[in-house]
């Protein structure tokens, strides 16, 4: 009796009706992923908060309190590991849960409305997917904060304010870090939290895709309501929510969340690079789940790029916010969206495929290991000959070509406009001017290695300004 009051009293009554003890459509246990992000969000709100008692977001602190969490603190390493583990992994069944209603049509009538509040959470998740990272501090956090500044730089009209507003100040230093700790432990959180109750609200009144509507056309949501409710209703393709639906999806969400836990039980957390280092230029790097947009750009040629920086992600919301007003088809489910199927496996495949790229490559999405070729009957020293080789072995090639050989990113090195020494080279080589896009090789190259890059470097000055194909020097 006392139990049944207390219900009622905390207002549980109306809960357990229509939330846990109402009739759904049978559920397959892959419709456990939204569960599973749910699940994974709570995760890292727990071991977030637990950093923060530690965190110190001073520019000057920062790279050591991480440290200290990491290495000092009991357990410190593993809340790391797993907030670490399951951001990744949230971002991966974030796009399979996208692609997965692609698929479906999951966004069509009624649910229009579901999908336009999880679009806002998707990129408010890939924002603290970015974000996080950069609290840090080291070399990869001060790389991908001067990505992203590149990437505001770009934005018509407002793009000097934009990089302003997120630097907070006229250079990247402490107040920047300062602005990437509120976004990602005030801001975001906030908008996402409340997005996400707000999307389940949605779910619990709507649904989600039922097999019944999946297996006839429904043209209107009045329709839709018909079909749902009915199977919801029946006794073999309907179930109660609670027990049976929460059992699988929980099931689901469970496992992956293992997955994330046992990987930083054996991984640990991320590997800190150097403390970020404001004068020099860092190692461009970012987390995995990037890989595959890096590669992309390092694709494009050098004019297009910086307007993809911005016209890609501003398409993509755009797109995913028009999609349910735009297809409008009465066909939901795998075997009746060829289309979308087809769109979702070439987009899986591209991906992976880009991300193998960029792992095949320290800077660039385009490996080249072929070193630079020399003219038709030139004869060059050993030194410089040795350096030629080196100079792919170090990716010099993935941005400099050699007389019209290779990628554009940087200059084409047979024609430094302003001659340089041997020794100016060298300097250069290993502490690139502060704006130039070209990681510092300081620690990176052994004295020798550097000489000889540097002897080939002179030589090719040399060269014509073309070299025709047929001067290619061929390998072995
Ligand atoms: C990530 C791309 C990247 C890589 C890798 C890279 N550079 Fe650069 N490099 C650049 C860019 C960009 C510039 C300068 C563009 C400018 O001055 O506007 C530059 C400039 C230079 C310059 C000065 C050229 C001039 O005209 O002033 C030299 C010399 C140079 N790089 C040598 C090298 C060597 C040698 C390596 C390999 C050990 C290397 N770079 C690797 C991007 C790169």
């Amino acid at each position: 009796m006392l139990k049944k009051t207390a219900a009622e009293r905390f207002g549980f009554v109306p809960f357990r009706e229509n939330v846990l003890y109402r009739r759904v459509p049978e559920t397959p246990w892959y419709q456990g992923d939204g569960a599973t992000l749910t699940t994974l969000l709570m995760i890292q709100v727990i071991t977030g908060i637990t950093m923060t008692l530690y965190y110190t977001n001073a520019a000057d602190h920062a790279y050591d309190s991480v440290r200290h969490i990491t290495h000092q603190l009991t357990l410190g390493w593993l809340i790391r590991g797993i907030h670490y583990w399951s951001a990744g992994i949230m971002v991966v069944m974030l796009v399979l849960h996208v692609f997965r209603h692609l698929v479906l049509g999951g966004y069509k009538a009624p649910r229009e409305g579901t999908w336009i509040v999880g679009v806002f959470q998707f990129f408010l998740v890939l924002t603290m997917s970015f974000t996080g990272y950069v609290l840090r501090w080291d070399e990869r956090a001060v790389y991908a904060v001067g990505v992203v500044l590149n990437m505001f730089h770009n934005v018509p009209f407002i793009g000097d304010e934009l990089v302003l507003l997120v630097q907070g100040g006229p250079q990247i230093g402490s107040l920047t870090l300062t602005r990437f700790f509120s976004v990602h432990i005030w801001i975001v959180p906030l908008f996402l939290i409340g997005l996400v109750g707000f999307h389940l609200y949605l779910v619990v009144i709507h649904g989600v895709t039922s097999r019944a509507e999946q297996k006839h056309p429904v043209r209107t949501a009045k329709e839709q309501k018909k079909v749902y409710k009915e199977a919801a209703h029946s006794e073999e393709r309907g179930e109660w929510f609670h027990p049976r639906t929460v059992l699988k999806t929980g099931t689901m969400a469970f496992a992956v969340f293992s997955i994330a836990f046992l990987v930083a039980l054996a991984v640990g957390p991320r590997e800190m690079f150097p403390e970020g280092n404001l004068i020099q230029q860092s190692m461009p790097r970012e987390e995995w789940w990037f890989w595959w947009y890096s590669a992309l750009i390092a694709q494009l040629p050098p004019a297009i790029a910086p307007i993809f920086y911005v016209a890609f992600p501003s398409t993509l919301f755009i797109g995913m916010m028009l999609l349910p007003f735009v297809d409008r088809g009465v066909n939901r489910g795998l075997r009746k969206r060829p289309f979308w199927t087809g769109f979702v496996v070439l987009c899986v495949v591209v991906i992976i495929y880009l991300t193998y790229l960029r792992t095949k490559s320290p800077w660039t999405g385009w490996p080249d290991s072929t070193p630079p070729p020399t003219p038709i009957g030139v004869v060059i020293s050993e030194e410089a000959e040795s350096g030629r080789r080196l100079f792919a072995r170090y990716g010099c090639n993935s941005c400099h070509a050699i007389a019209s050989h290779g990628r554009r990113v940087g200059p084409d090195l047979a024609r430094i406009e302003h001659r340089m020494s041997q020794t100016e080279l060298r300097n250069f080589i290993l502490n690139p001017t502060e704006d130039v896009p070209m990681p510092s090789y300081q620690g990176r190259i052994s004295a020798e290695d550097l000489d000889r890059i540097a002897d080939f470097v002179l030589v090719a000055q040399t060269f014509p300004r073309e070299i025709t194909v047929t001067g290619k020097v061929t390998e072995r």
